[in-house]
């Protein structure tokens, strides 16, 4: 038997996984698959398809958010120039650009499926995100269930509640129907509510589903794997939240929110017809154009500032969305 994945599992997190937020020791740091020359290798064997390359702004500074394609650097270069600018990377789907990330991600579902009665999980995936000094993502909150696994420098993680006025019904409905999360509020009096998790090499955070977020990375690069994953719970409160979105955009009908039984049905019936449809396609946002290239030429040029369209809340997720 390989050594377990979490260090210091105790018995009451496999009843607290999900529920509440929680800080837990892991190992990865030290695993091959997160050397430098290991994710050097992997940069380069990443195509478009499988990463967005994000130029962003500090804390306190005039909002930028932008997106590039990587140019001809070696994957050290590439890392080497997020070290010292204000860029993230997030190689998605990791899986697919090297399946020894897959059977790394079995091995942690087989971990965690036997560690929490019950917990049986499907269509899992798994991402590098690869970020600069400072660099941070803005307020959101994920669809799928999310875990963050910290490999290299630090960052904090801030948690908010999950109920309104932070996170409403009609947001929550939006975001799942047309992957737009414009119109998600932040206020700066939210943060006299987060709850906070500084997040060091070997340590990961949990959170319970579409929890909103925020990240700041510590004045270090930082190197984390995301992982995204679906339970039938998960996917049951996807069809609810949806369904009841089409019924409150296109039916103007006030949804009830229940859970379970012939609504439920009817509702994942409402759901899955809408979807087979192209209906959802054609509302949901489109990704914003590439506006730079990571290359010898940007890196000797000085910091652009330009605003990004909507600059508290940026139309993709960094933890596993794609
Ligand atoms: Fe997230």
């Amino acid at each position: 038997m390989t050594d377990p994945i979490f260090t210091a599992w105790k018995p009451e997190h496999s009843a607290l996984w999900g529920n509440v937020p929680l800080h837990l020791k892991h190992r990865l740091h030290q695993h091959e698959l997160f050397s430098r020359p290991a994710l050097a290798r992997l940069i380069e064997a990443a195509p478009k398809s499988n990463y967005m390359l994000i130029e962003t702004g500090r804390p306190n500074e005039r909002k930028l958010w932008r997106e590039g394609e990587m140019g001809k650097l070696s994957g050290m270069e590439v890392m080497d120039a997020i070290a010292s600018g204000r860029i993230w990377l997030n190689l998605l789907r990791v899986n697919e650009i090297d399946p020894q990330y897959g059977k790394l991600l079995d091995e942690i579902f087989a971990e965690l499926e036997g560690r929490i009665p019950g917990f049986k999980t499907f269509k899992q995936i798994n991402g590098i995100l690869i970020s600069s000094p400072r660099a941070q993502v803005y307020y959101h909150f994920d669809t799928a269930g999310q875990t963050l696994w910290q490999i290299a420098g630090s960052k904090r993680v801030f948690l908010y509640p999950k109920e309104p006025p932070f996170l409403t019904p009609e947001t929550l409905e939006n975001v799942i129907l047309y992957n737009n999360e414009t119109g998600i509020k932040y206020e700066n009096w939210y943060e006299e509510y987060a709850q906070c998790i500084d997040l060091h090499p070997g340590e990961m955070a949990q959170w319970p589903l579409n929890m909103p977020h925020r990240i700041e990375n510590a004045d270090e690069l930082s190197v984390s794997m995301t992982i995204e994953y679906f339970t039938t719970d998960i996917r049951r409160n996807m069809f609810v939240n949806g369904a009841n979105g089409l019924l409150r955009d296109k039916l103007k009908v006030k949804p009830t929110r229940t859970l379970s039984g012939p609504s439920l049905m009817a509702k994942t019936a409402l759901y899955a017809a809408a979807s087979k449809s192209g209906l959802l396609k054609r509302g949901r946002k489109q990704r914003r154009p590439i506006t730079f290239t990571l290359d010898k030429e940007f890196l000797a040029k000085p910091a652009v500032s330009a605003p990004a369209p909507d600059a508290a809340r940026p139309a993709e997720s960094v933890l596993g969305g794609d």
